[in-house]
């Protein structure tokens, strides 16, 4: 049998239609895609590397690299408010104590940092690690304790501040 061309071309092009809607993919289940939420465990491990360069750059009078931690550090609460406002059994909510507990402290600190006063700077680096416990006391994690660095785990990163 003979079919003429315009047959054939019709047959070619359904079967072409046919295996190309066979390989489209299936549709979407109309579920949101899955996306990372940090743990408040890891947002809290950020907040100690912070808290550590905050103090080699205050020791190292880097002004400017001691308001970018402080400036880091605020953008971590804000997170943590964010992503736990409340933490699963704990008494204070996380909400509710950061405004409460460390709002101040970061502010007296930047203010020092502000008047690039070192003196002031120990004392109230001191005050904000007394208030990072303190939150941890209030969550009953108060086995987590945060205190002044000993010794500098970033070689890698250079304290002083850049020669003028
Ligand atoms: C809302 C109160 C609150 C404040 C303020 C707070 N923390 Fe925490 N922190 C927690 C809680 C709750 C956990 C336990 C989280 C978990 O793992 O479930 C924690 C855990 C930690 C951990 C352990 C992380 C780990 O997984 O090993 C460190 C380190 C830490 N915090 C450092 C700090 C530092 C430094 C500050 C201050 C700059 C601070 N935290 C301020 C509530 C607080």
């Amino acid at each position: 049998m003979r079919l003429p061309v315009r047959t054939l071309l019709i047959f070619l092009t359904a079967s072409l239609t046919a295996v190309a809607a066979c390989r489209q993919p299936a549709p979407a289940s109309g579920a949101p895609p899955e996306t990372y939420a940090p743990g408040l465990g890891e947002l809290m491990t950020f907040q100690q590397m912070r808290h550590t360069k905050l103090w080699f750059a205050g020791q190292a009078l880097n002004w400017d690299l001691a308001a970018y931690e402080l400036d880091e550090l605020g953008e971590g609460f804000d997170d943590i408010i964010k992503f736990h406002p409340t933490h699963k059994d704990s008494p204070v909510a996380p909400k509710d104590a950061i405004p409460r507990m460390v709002t101040q402290p970061l502010a007296d600190l930047r203010a020092a940092v502000t008047k690039k006063d070192s003196t002031a700077f120990v004392e109230r680096y001191d005050a904000l690690t007394a208030a990072c416990n303190n939150c941890h006391e209030a969550t009953n994690f108060g086995f987590n304790r945060v205190q002044r660095p000993a010794s500098n785990p970033y070689p890698n990163q250079v304290f002083s501040p850049p020669s003028q």
